[in-house]
């Protein structure tokens, strides 16, 4: 048997000395000859393996280079160095790869995020997305633990779709056309009946509405998979393709969906303190390293753990969004004219605007509800009552210090006659969407949804500043490597 190996995280919690190991990983440094710290990315915490000088085949130790991989038969021993317990006096040592120490990116210093992001297929071996990406599997899995807890069907809703949930337009194209000489009809547009699917279709920017028919079926579901927006965003909080998390709930209205929201992210949050305490630790020290270099009035003066705590231990505000324009209209921030955008009622609420809320104003995570119609996606339920020309939806948006938007979800329009004028006035064609209109007239029920951006809670959870370094591979305007 080839792999009967013991993982570094399992050796290094306490493997009994004297035990013999077999341990494979890669180099991280090699020290006078003889110490070697060798990882398997099943923790930052290296091995230390021990080989005693004279002992091993000087042509062996040459290739024990940054980035070779090895295979150690040796002995668990107590460890004499400091910040180990134990490590692993060797008895034989196999080179399984090499590496050229000379061609080799990583070499044993600190790199700048930016360099690793251009070297993202080997970002992985490095202590901060080691610790990322165990946080982003962690989090994946608490996303399901959650929804499976409460009852919720998993639903996988379709990437290819012929539909526009958001009614945004900004949408990746999916065709078999050839780009030069497609088909064209009598109006001289593309013929997409000539497409693959008979029809243009294109990559969803979201699964709610279908969602919402496994809703009206199973109660409540959830989705989580990949989302794709064609918006020219070059920004930390954007990605072309991101994961998003959407449970729909029948019998749910606003404040149901808001409590199930804010208990979701903190059950994220908890699972991640209570399950990646390392992990996290690393990245508060990270972070803490990085804010010494920040001019004292940027440095937020909270650690990442403390943050995270303070944020599961309180309970997020809960304001509308007349009040939040009413709190920025009235801030010195806004009288010193430091806002870029203008604020009024009726605007969409740029990030200026909700960094103010929560980063000054708040100091927490804030639910905003009660947005303006105007602004809002079709599918949003009307408020009742509202004065002509200041209509709003049960919208909900929760801002996230040093995020923004964290979550977009609302109560949905359950009225048929109430949703068809209002979809007929955002020119939505209602022939398209009848199977979406079917739930409306056959048993609708009040039910409300929102969806989570993974990576925005990746980010919020490790305090990585650039969302590029929360996703393995990222998808940005003009980057599409790997
Ligand atoms: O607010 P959004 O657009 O809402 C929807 O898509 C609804 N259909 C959700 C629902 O009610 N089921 O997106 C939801 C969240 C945002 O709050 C943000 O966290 C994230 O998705 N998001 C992005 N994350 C990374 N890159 C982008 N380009 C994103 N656009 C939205
Ligand atoms: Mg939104």
């Amino acid at each position: 048997m080839f792999n009967d190996r013991i993982k570094i995280k399992q050796l290094l919690s306490g493997t009994p000395t004297g035990t013999e190991v077999v341990v494979m990983g890669w180099v991280r440094t090699f020290r006078n000859n003889q110490f070697i710290a060798l990882n398997d990315g099943s923790t930052n915490a290296n091995i230390q393996i021990v080989a005693t000088l004279g002992e091993f085949d000087e042509a062996i130790l040459k290739r024990v280079t940054t980035g070779a991989s090895l295979k150690i038969v040796g002995t668990v021993v107590e460890s004499l160095g400091k910040g180990q317990s134990v490590e692993v006096k060797a008895k034989t040592l196999e080179i399984l790869g090499d590496s050229d120490a000379e061609k080799f990116p990583l070499q044993p210093k600190k790199h700048s995020l930016e360099f690793l992001r251009e070297k993202a297929h080997l970002r992985f071996r490095t202590n901060t997305f080691g610790s990322v990406f165990r946080l982003r599997h962690a989090l994946a899995f608490a996303v399901h633990q959650f929804y499976n807890e409460r009852g919720f069907v998993y639903l996988h809703t379709p990437i290819i779709t012929s539909s526009d949930a958001e009614g945004a337009g900004e949408m990746f194209k999916v065709t078999t056309l050839p780009l030069e000489g497609a088909p064209k009809n009598d109006k001289g547009e593309i013929d997409y009946t000539q497409d693959f699917f008979g029809k243009g279709t294109n990559l969803t920017v979201s699964g709610q509405l279908e969602g919402e028919l496994g809703a009206m079926a199973f109660s409540e579901i959830y989705t989580f998979g990949p989302t794709f927006r064609a918006e020219n965003s070059n920004t930390t909080r954007h990605l072309a393709e991101f994961w998003m998390i959407e449970p729909e709930m029948a019998f749910y209205d606003i404040e149901d969906n808001m409590n199930l929201a804010e208990a979701f992210i903190k059950y994220l949050i908890n699972y991640a303190l209570k399950n990646n305490a390392e992990d996290i630790d690393f990245l508060d020290a990270r972070l803490a390293e990085e804010e010494k270099q920040l001019p004292t009035e940027k440095r937020s003066g909270l650690g990442l753990r403390e943050k995270l705590e303070l944020v599961v231990n309180n309970n997020f505000e809960r304001i509308t969004y007349t009040e939040a324009i009413d709190i920025l209209l009235n801030s010195n921030h806004y009288k010193k004219k430091k806002f870029q955008y203008e604020v009024k009622w009726g605007i969409d609420l740029q990030s200026e605007h909700e960094r103010y809320l929560v980063e000054q104003h708040f100091k927490k995570p804030v639910i905003v509800t009660g947005y303006p119609a105007a602004i809002k996606a079709f599918y949003m339920r009307m408020n009742d009552g509202c004065e002509p020309g200041k209509e709003t939806v049960a919208a909900m948006d929760i801002l996230a210090p040093g995020i923004g938007e964290i979550v977009g979800g609302s109560q949905r329009e359950e009225r048929l006659d109430k949703l068809e004028a209002r979809m007929k006035a955002m020119h939505i064609p209602l022939e398209d969407m009848s199977w979406y209109l079917d739930t409306r007239r056959f048993g609708t029920v009040p039910h409300a949804g929102f969806g989570l951006g993974f990576e925005r809670m990746i980010q919020f959870v490790t305090g990585m500043t650039n969302i590029r370094d929360v996703i393995p591979f990222a998808r940005t305007p003009k980057n599409c490597e790997y």
